[in-house]
Protein backbone atom coordinates (compact mmCIF):
# COMPACT_ATOMS: atom_id res chain seq x y z
CA UNK A 1 0.00 0.00 0.00
CA UNK A 2 0.84 3.58 -0.81
CA UNK A 3 0.38 7.12 -0.11
CA UNK A 4 0.82 10.02 -2.38
CA UNK A 5 1.76 13.43 -0.68
CA UNK A 6 1.96 16.61 -2.33
CA UNK A 7 4.61 19.02 -0.56
CA UNK A 8 6.55 16.80 1.47
CA UNK A 9 9.46 18.63 1.39
CA UNK A 10 8.09 21.15 3.15
CA UNK A 11 7.31 22.26 6.80
CA UNK A 12 4.34 20.58 7.77
CA UNK A 13 4.66 17.93 4.90
CA UNK A 14 8.14 17.25 5.50
CA UNK A 15 7.23 16.46 9.27
CA UNK A 16 4.22 14.27 7.87
CA UNK A 17 6.47 12.64 6.02
CA UNK A 18 9.18 11.86 8.67
CA UNK A 19 6.60 10.46 11.33
CA UNK A 20 4.90 8.71 9.03
CA UNK A 21 7.91 6.50 7.94
CA UNK A 22 9.16 6.03 11.63
CA UNK A 23 6.32 3.92 11.95
CA UNK A 24 8.05 0.33 10.91
CA UNK A 25 5.22 -0.90 8.91
CA UNK A 26 4.42 2.30 7.62
CA UNK A 27 2.88 2.34 4.09
CA UNK A 28 5.53 3.56 1.65
CA UNK A 29 4.89 7.24 0.52
CA UNK A 30 5.43 8.94 -2.95
CA UNK A 31 6.56 12.48 -2.34
CA UNK A 32 5.99 15.11 -4.98
CA UNK A 33 7.48 18.55 -4.62
CA UNK A 34 8.32 21.18 -6.78
CA UNK A 35 11.14 22.43 -4.54
CA UNK A 36 9.73 25.70 -4.30
CA UNK A 37 12.14 28.29 -2.19
CA UNK A 38 9.78 26.54 0.63
CA UNK A 39 11.09 23.03 -0.37
CA UNK A 40 13.67 21.50 0.71
CA UNK A 41 15.31 18.24 0.16
CA UNK A 42 17.57 18.28 3.34
CA UNK A 43 14.44 17.65 5.40
CA UNK A 44 14.17 14.82 4.37
CA UNK A 45 17.96 13.72 4.76
CA UNK A 46 17.75 10.91 7.36
CA UNK A 47 15.11 8.85 4.37
CA UNK A 48 17.78 8.25 2.14
CA UNK A 49 18.30 4.51 1.27
CA UNK A 50 14.99 4.18 2.77
CA UNK A 51 13.14 2.32 -0.40
CA UNK A 52 9.45 2.95 1.39
CA UNK A 53 10.16 6.95 0.27
CA UNK A 54 9.97 7.90 -3.30
CA UNK A 55 11.25 11.26 -4.02
CA UNK A 56 9.34 13.10 -7.17
CA UNK A 57 10.80 17.04 -8.22
CA UNK A 58 7.30 17.77 -10.02
CA UNK A 59 4.29 20.20 -10.13
CA UNK A 60 0.82 19.06 -8.78
CA UNK A 61 -0.58 21.06 -11.26
CA UNK A 62 1.09 19.10 -14.42
CA UNK A 63 -1.53 16.58 -14.89
CA UNK A 64 0.59 14.69 -17.14
CA UNK A 65 2.91 14.10 -13.95
CA UNK A 66 0.46 13.04 -11.68
CA UNK A 67 -1.40 10.88 -14.03
CA UNK A 68 1.96 8.89 -14.59
CA UNK A 69 2.39 8.59 -10.77
CA UNK A 70 -1.37 7.40 -10.10
CA UNK A 71 -1.02 5.15 -11.92
CA UNK A 72 2.05 3.80 -11.40
CA UNK A 73 1.90 3.56 -7.51
CA UNK A 74 -1.97 3.12 -7.27
CA UNK A 75 -2.09 5.28 -3.67
CA UNK A 76 -4.92 3.98 -1.35
CA UNK A 77 -4.80 8.25 -0.45
CA UNK A 78 -3.41 11.61 -1.88
CA UNK A 79 -2.46 13.80 0.86
CA UNK A 80 -2.30 17.22 -0.40
CA UNK A 81 0.00 20.05 1.96
CA UNK A 82 1.74 21.51 -1.11
CA UNK A 83 0.87 25.49 -1.78
CA UNK A 84 2.30 28.97 -1.17
CA UNK A 85 1.97 29.45 2.37
CA UNK A 86 3.50 33.12 3.54
CA UNK A 87 1.46 35.52 4.08
CA UNK A 88 3.49 38.65 3.66
CA UNK A 89 4.78 36.82 0.43
CA UNK A 90 0.93 36.50 -0.78
CA UNK A 91 0.93 40.79 -0.48
CA UNK A 92 4.16 41.11 -2.52
CA UNK A 93 3.01 38.75 -5.22
CA UNK A 94 -0.06 37.41 -5.06
CA UNK A 95 -0.23 35.85 -8.52
CA UNK A 96 1.51 32.23 -7.48
CA UNK A 97 -1.07 31.79 -4.32
CA UNK A 98 -3.58 31.64 -7.50
CA UNK A 99 -1.62 29.74 -9.50
CA UNK A 100 -0.59 26.93 -6.78
CA UNK A 101 -3.60 26.92 -4.12
CA UNK A 102 -6.46 27.17 -6.63
CA UNK A 103 -4.96 26.13 -10.05
CA UNK A 104 -2.68 23.84 -8.50
CA UNK A 105 -5.18 22.09 -6.39
CA UNK A 106 -7.90 21.69 -9.35
CA UNK A 107 -5.60 20.16 -11.37
CA UNK A 108 -4.07 17.79 -8.53
CA UNK A 109 -8.43 17.17 -8.24
CA UNK A 110 -9.05 17.05 -11.93
CA UNK A 111 -5.96 13.49 -12.05
CA UNK A 112 -7.82 12.10 -8.82
CA UNK A 113 -10.61 12.42 -9.95
CA UNK A 114 -9.74 10.23 -12.92
CA UNK A 115 -7.73 7.91 -11.33
CA UNK A 116 -10.36 7.36 -8.76
CA UNK A 117 -13.08 6.70 -10.77
CA UNK A 118 -10.92 4.02 -12.74
CA UNK A 119 -10.57 1.89 -9.52
CA UNK A 120 -12.70 -1.16 -8.80
CA UNK A 121 -14.99 -0.83 -6.04
CA UNK A 122 -13.12 -1.71 -3.21
CA UNK A 123 -10.69 0.63 -3.60
CA UNK A 124 -12.40 3.50 -4.98
CA UNK A 125 -14.42 2.79 -1.22
CA UNK A 126 -11.19 2.92 0.78
CA UNK A 127 -9.68 6.01 -1.67
CA UNK A 128 -9.15 9.44 0.39
CA UNK A 129 -8.29 12.79 -0.51
CA UNK A 130 -7.21 14.82 2.19
CA UNK A 131 -6.66 18.67 1.61
CA UNK A 132 -4.83 20.58 4.38
CA UNK A 133 -6.06 23.68 4.67
CA UNK A 134 -5.56 26.80 7.48
CA UNK A 135 -7.69 28.63 10.04
CA UNK A 136 -6.93 31.58 8.23
CA UNK A 137 -10.32 31.12 5.44
CA UNK A 138 -12.42 31.98 8.69
CA UNK A 139 -10.98 35.89 8.50
CA UNK A 140 -10.40 37.34 12.03
CA UNK A 141 -11.91 37.34 15.70
CA UNK A 142 -12.91 40.43 18.01
CA UNK A 143 -11.16 40.32 21.06
CA UNK A 144 -14.14 38.33 23.03
CA UNK A 145 -15.09 36.26 20.25
CA UNK A 146 -15.54 32.64 20.43
CA UNK A 147 -13.29 30.30 18.65
CA UNK A 148 -13.65 28.75 14.83
CA UNK A 149 -16.19 26.04 14.62
CA UNK A 150 -16.40 23.97 11.35
CA UNK A 151 -19.45 25.80 10.46
CA UNK A 152 -17.77 29.50 11.26
CA UNK A 153 -18.53 31.73 8.08
CA UNK A 154 -15.17 31.90 5.45
CA UNK A 155 -14.34 35.39 5.39
CA UNK A 156 -10.31 35.23 4.14
CA UNK A 157 -8.79 38.52 4.48
CA UNK A 158 -5.58 38.17 2.89
CA UNK A 159 -4.22 36.73 -0.78
CA UNK A 160 -2.88 33.58 0.83
CA UNK A 161 -6.04 32.92 2.66
CA UNK A 162 -8.65 33.67 -0.03
CA UNK A 163 -6.74 31.22 -2.29
CA UNK A 164 -6.80 28.81 0.57
CA UNK A 165 -10.40 29.43 0.60
CA UNK A 166 -10.54 29.01 -3.12
CA UNK A 167 -9.26 25.28 -3.20
CA UNK A 168 -11.05 24.37 0.38
CA UNK A 169 -14.29 25.11 -1.99
CA UNK A 170 -13.14 23.22 -4.91
CA UNK A 171 -12.38 19.84 -2.72
CA UNK A 172 -15.64 20.30 -1.18
CA UNK A 173 -17.20 20.55 -4.53
CA UNK A 174 -15.79 17.52 -5.79
CA UNK A 175 -17.17 15.50 -3.28
CA UNK A 176 -20.65 17.05 -3.44
CA UNK A 177 -20.99 17.14 -7.24
CA UNK A 178 -18.57 13.59 -8.31
CA UNK A 179 -18.55 11.61 -4.84
CA UNK A 180 -14.61 12.45 -4.61
CA UNK A 181 -14.35 10.52 -0.97
CA UNK A 182 -12.33 13.69 0.45
CA UNK A 183 -11.65 15.31 4.24
CA UNK A 184 -10.19 18.86 4.76
CA UNK A 185 -8.52 20.06 8.07
CA UNK A 186 -8.26 23.31 8.80
CA UNK A 187 -5.52 24.27 11.59
CA UNK A 188 -4.22 27.23 13.29
CA UNK A 189 -0.41 28.36 13.51
CA UNK A 190 2.22 25.31 13.38
CA UNK A 191 5.56 25.81 14.39
CA UNK A 192 8.67 22.93 15.08
CA UNK A 193 11.62 21.87 13.70
CA UNK A 194 12.36 22.37 10.10
CA UNK A 195 10.16 25.83 9.97
CA UNK A 196 11.48 27.92 6.93
CA UNK A 197 13.08 30.94 8.99
CA UNK A 198 10.58 33.70 7.16
CA UNK A 199 7.39 32.78 9.46
CA UNK A 200 7.41 34.16 13.25
CA UNK A 201 8.76 31.50 15.35
CA UNK A 202 11.80 30.64 13.05
CA UNK A 203 12.70 34.05 12.03
CA UNK A 204 12.36 35.55 15.92
CA UNK A 205 15.88 32.72 16.80
CA UNK A 206 17.63 32.61 13.85
CA UNK A 207 17.74 36.90 13.89
CA UNK A 208 18.22 36.51 17.43
CA UNK A 209 21.31 34.29 17.44
CA UNK A 210 23.06 35.79 14.26
CA UNK A 211 22.70 39.48 16.48
CA UNK A 212 20.01 41.11 14.46
CA UNK A 213 16.83 43.20 15.06
CA UNK A 214 12.99 40.93 15.99
CA UNK A 215 10.99 42.77 13.77
CA UNK A 216 7.27 42.71 15.45
CA UNK A 217 4.75 43.82 13.15
CA UNK A 218 2.62 46.56 14.73
CA UNK A 219 1.72 46.59 18.02
CA UNK A 220 2.26 43.00 18.55
CA UNK A 221 -0.96 42.36 20.29
CA UNK A 222 -2.02 40.10 17.52
CA UNK A 223 -3.50 36.57 18.60
CA UNK A 224 -2.67 33.35 17.12
CA UNK A 225 -3.50 29.69 18.65
CA UNK A 226 -0.30 27.62 18.16
CA UNK A 227 0.37 24.03 17.61
CA UNK A 228 3.00 21.77 17.25
CA UNK A 229 3.88 20.40 14.12
CA UNK A 230 3.84 16.85 15.09
CA UNK A 231 0.23 17.57 16.52
CA UNK A 232 -0.94 19.16 13.75
CA UNK A 233 0.86 15.78 11.89
CA UNK A 234 -1.08 13.71 14.35
CA UNK A 235 -4.43 14.97 13.50
CA UNK A 236 -3.84 14.25 9.65
CA UNK A 237 -2.97 10.73 10.32
CA UNK A 238 -6.01 10.39 12.43
CA UNK A 239 -8.72 12.52 10.30
CA UNK A 240 -7.38 9.97 7.44
CA UNK A 241 -7.67 6.88 9.41
CA UNK A 242 -11.44 7.53 10.29
CA UNK A 243 -12.97 10.99 9.58
CA UNK A 244 -16.49 10.95 7.94
CA UNK A 245 -16.14 11.94 4.42
CA UNK A 246 -16.85 14.82 3.10
CA UNK A 247 -16.26 16.22 6.43
CA UNK A 248 -14.43 19.46 7.74
CA UNK A 249 -11.82 18.66 10.84
CA UNK A 250 -10.52 21.84 12.96
CA UNK A 251 -7.39 21.64 14.54
CA UNK A 252 -5.59 23.60 16.68
CA UNK A 253 -3.69 23.31 20.24
CA UNK A 254 -6.21 26.01 22.32
CA UNK A 255 -3.49 28.13 22.66
CA UNK A 256 -3.91 31.40 21.88
CA UNK A 257 -0.58 34.27 22.24
CA UNK A 258 -0.08 37.43 21.57
CA UNK A 259 3.11 37.49 19.00
CA UNK A 260 4.89 39.71 21.56
CA UNK A 261 4.45 37.43 24.04
CA UNK A 262 5.62 34.41 21.97
CA UNK A 263 8.64 36.92 21.15
CA UNK A 264 9.31 37.11 24.74
CA UNK A 265 9.33 33.41 24.98
CA UNK A 266 11.63 33.08 22.56
CA UNK A 267 14.45 35.42 23.78
CA UNK A 268 13.65 33.82 27.60
CA UNK A 269 14.53 30.66 26.77
CA UNK A 270 17.53 31.65 24.43
CA UNK A 271 18.89 33.83 27.22
CA UNK A 272 18.69 30.53 29.10
CA UNK A 273 20.23 27.94 26.65
CA UNK A 274 22.51 30.16 24.70
CA UNK A 275 23.15 33.61 26.78
CA UNK A 276 24.75 36.18 24.75
CA UNK A 277 28.04 37.33 25.69
CA UNK A 278 27.89 39.94 28.29
CA UNK A 279 25.15 39.21 29.95
CA UNK A 280 22.16 41.41 27.95
CA UNK A 281 18.94 39.50 27.32
CA UNK A 282 17.75 38.78 23.46
CA UNK A 283 14.87 41.12 24.25
CA UNK A 284 17.19 43.96 23.88
CA UNK A 285 17.37 43.18 20.01
CA UNK A 286 13.55 43.33 19.69
CA UNK A 287 11.87 46.02 17.33
CA UNK A 288 8.61 47.12 16.39
CA UNK A 289 8.02 47.84 12.42
CA UNK A 290 4.93 49.10 10.00
CA UNK A 291 2.10 46.39 10.33
CA UNK A 292 1.31 44.05 7.80
CA UNK A 293 -1.43 45.53 5.57
CA UNK A 294 -4.99 44.21 6.25
CA UNK A 295 -3.41 42.07 9.40
CA UNK A 296 -5.49 39.92 10.83
CA UNK A 297 -5.99 40.39 14.17
CA UNK A 298 -6.97 37.21 16.20
CA UNK A 299 -7.61 33.46 15.48
CA UNK A 300 -8.22 30.64 17.62
CA UNK A 301 -9.50 27.27 16.93
CA UNK A 302 -12.37 25.18 18.47
CA UNK A 303 -10.97 21.49 18.18
CA UNK A 304 -13.98 20.03 19.59
CA UNK A 305 -15.18 18.14 17.05
CA UNK A 306 -11.51 15.98 16.27
CA UNK A 307 -11.54 15.47 19.97
CA UNK A 308 -15.11 14.38 20.66
CA UNK A 309 -15.43 12.40 16.85
CA UNK A 310 -12.06 10.86 16.76
CA UNK A 311 -10.39 11.41 20.15
CA UNK A 312 -7.46 13.08 19.25
CA UNK A 313 -5.69 15.83 21.34
CA UNK A 314 -2.12 17.15 20.98
CA UNK A 315 0.67 15.67 23.02
CA UNK A 316 2.76 19.07 23.47
CA UNK A 317 1.61 21.96 25.45
CA UNK A 318 3.33 25.48 24.26
CA UNK A 319 6.04 25.39 26.84
CA UNK A 320 7.15 22.01 25.65
CA UNK A 321 7.12 22.27 22.32
CA UNK A 322 8.29 25.74 22.25
CA UNK A 323 11.55 24.56 24.19
CA UNK A 324 12.08 21.63 22.16
CA UNK A 325 11.83 23.97 18.78
CA UNK A 326 14.57 26.35 20.03
CA UNK A 327 16.87 23.54 20.90
CA UNK A 328 16.44 22.24 17.64
CA UNK A 329 17.29 25.45 16.21
CA UNK A 330 20.27 25.49 18.30
CA UNK A 331 21.54 22.15 17.27
CA UNK A 332 20.93 22.35 13.34
CA UNK A 333 22.93 25.17 12.53
CA UNK A 334 23.79 23.79 9.45
CA UNK A 335 19.85 23.23 8.45
CA UNK A 336 19.25 27.18 8.54
CA UNK A 337 22.87 28.53 6.97
CA UNK A 338 21.65 26.31 4.13
CA UNK A 339 17.83 27.33 3.68
CA UNK A 340 18.79 30.71 3.63
CA UNK A 341 19.87 31.09 0.25
CA UNK A 342 20.64 33.91 -2.29
CA UNK A 343 16.53 33.87 -3.02
CA UNK A 344 15.50 34.01 0.74
CA UNK A 345 18.70 36.97 1.71
CA UNK A 346 16.90 39.45 -1.78
CA UNK A 347 13.57 38.71 0.44
CA UNK A 348 14.61 39.71 3.61
CA UNK A 349 15.93 42.71 2.28
CA UNK A 350 12.45 43.29 0.25
CA UNK A 351 10.90 42.93 3.38
CA UNK A 352 11.65 44.89 6.12
CA UNK A 353 14.62 46.75 4.82
CA UNK A 354 17.04 48.68 7.14
CA UNK A 355 15.43 46.46 9.74
CA UNK A 356 16.98 43.38 7.88
P1 LIG B 1 5.68 25.34 3.17
O1 LIG B 1 5.67 26.62 2.43
O2 LIG B 1 6.72 25.13 4.22
O3 LIG B 1 5.82 24.11 2.16
C1 LIG B 1 5.08 24.03 0.98
C2 LIG B 1 5.69 22.93 0.13
O4 LIG B 1 4.91 22.79 -1.06
C3 LIG B 1 7.14 23.20 -0.33
O5 LIG B 1 7.94 22.05 -0.14
C4 LIG B 1 6.99 23.54 -1.80
O6 LIG B 1 8.14 23.21 -2.57
C5 LIG B 1 5.80 22.68 -2.18
N1 LIG B 1 5.07 23.15 -3.37
C6 LIG B 1 4.68 24.43 -3.65
N2 LIG B 1 4.03 24.45 -4.83
C7 LIG B 1 3.99 23.17 -5.29
C8 LIG B 1 3.42 22.55 -6.43
N3 LIG B 1 2.78 23.27 -7.36
N4 LIG B 1 3.55 21.22 -6.58
C9 LIG B 1 4.21 20.48 -5.65
N5 LIG B 1 4.78 21.01 -4.56
C10 LIG B 1 4.66 22.34 -4.37
O7 LIG B 1 4.22 25.18 3.78
P2 LIG B 1 3.76 24.53 5.16
O8 LIG B 1 3.87 25.55 6.22
O9 LIG B 1 4.43 23.22 5.32
O10 LIG B 1 2.22 24.31 4.86
C11 LIG B 1 1.75 23.10 4.30
C12 LIG B 1 0.24 23.18 4.13
O11 LIG B 1 -0.36 23.39 5.40
C13 LIG B 1 -0.20 24.34 3.26
O12 LIG B 1 -1.27 23.92 2.47
C14 LIG B 1 -0.65 25.41 4.24
O13 LIG B 1 -1.65 26.22 3.68
C15 LIG B 1 -1.19 24.56 5.37
N6 LIG B 1 -1.12 25.13 6.71
C16 LIG B 1 0.05 25.66 7.19
C17 LIG B 1 0.11 26.12 8.50
C18 LIG B 1 1.37 26.69 9.10
O14 LIG B 1 1.34 27.22 10.22
N7 LIG B 1 2.51 26.60 8.43
C19 LIG B 1 -1.04 26.06 9.31
C20 LIG B 1 -2.22 25.53 8.78
C21 LIG B 1 -2.24 25.04 7.48
O1 LIG C 1 -2.98 30.34 10.89
C1 LIG C 1 -2.37 29.41 10.04
C2 LIG C 1 -1.38 30.10 9.16
O2 LIG C 1 -0.26 30.43 9.97
C3 LIG C 1 -0.94 29.27 7.96
O3 LIG C 1 -2.04 29.04 7.13
C4 LIG C 1 0.16 30.00 7.17
O4 LIG C 1 0.62 29.18 6.12
C5 LIG C 1 1.30 30.30 8.12
O5 LIG C 1 2.31 31.02 7.44
C6 LIG C 1 0.79 31.09 9.33
O6 LIG C 1 0.38 32.42 8.92
P1 LIG C 1 0.70 33.70 9.83
O7 LIG C 1 0.64 34.91 9.00
O8 LIG C 1 -0.11 33.68 11.07
O9 LIG C 1 2.22 33.31 10.25
P2 LIG C 1 3.56 34.20 10.32
O10 LIG C 1 4.59 33.34 10.99
O11 LIG C 1 3.90 34.82 9.02
O12 LIG C 1 3.15 35.35 11.33
C7 LIG C 1 2.66 35.05 12.63
C8 LIG C 1 2.30 36.38 13.28
O13 LIG C 1 3.52 37.11 13.53
C9 LIG C 1 1.45 37.26 12.41
O14 LIG C 1 0.52 37.96 13.23
C10 LIG C 1 2.43 38.25 11.79
C11 LIG C 1 3.50 38.37 12.85
N1 LIG C 1 4.88 38.61 12.36
C12 LIG C 1 5.38 37.80 11.39
C13 LIG C 1 6.64 38.00 10.88
C14 LIG C 1 7.17 37.10 9.79
C15 LIG C 1 5.66 39.63 12.90
O15 LIG C 1 5.21 40.36 13.81
N2 LIG C 1 6.91 39.83 12.40
C16 LIG C 1 7.44 39.06 11.39
O16 LIG C 1 8.59 39.33 10.97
Amino acid sequence: MTILVTGGAGFIGGNFVLDWLAEPQAESVVNLDKLTYAGNLETLASLSGDSRHVFVHGDMADAELVTRLLAEHQPRAVLNFAAESHVDRSISGPEAFVQTNVMGTFKLLEAVRAYWGGLASGAQQAFRFLHVSTDEVYGSLGPGEAAFTESHRYQPNSPYSASKAASDHLVRAYHHTYGLPVLTTNCSNNYGPFHFPEKLIPLMIVNALAGKLLPVYGDGMQIRDWLYVKDHCSAIRRVLQAGRLGEVYNVGGWNEKANIEIVHTVCDLLDEMQPRAGGLSYRGQITHVTDRPGHDRRYAIDARKLHGELGWKPAETFDTGIRQTVSWYLDHPGWVARVQSGAYREWVQAQYGQAA
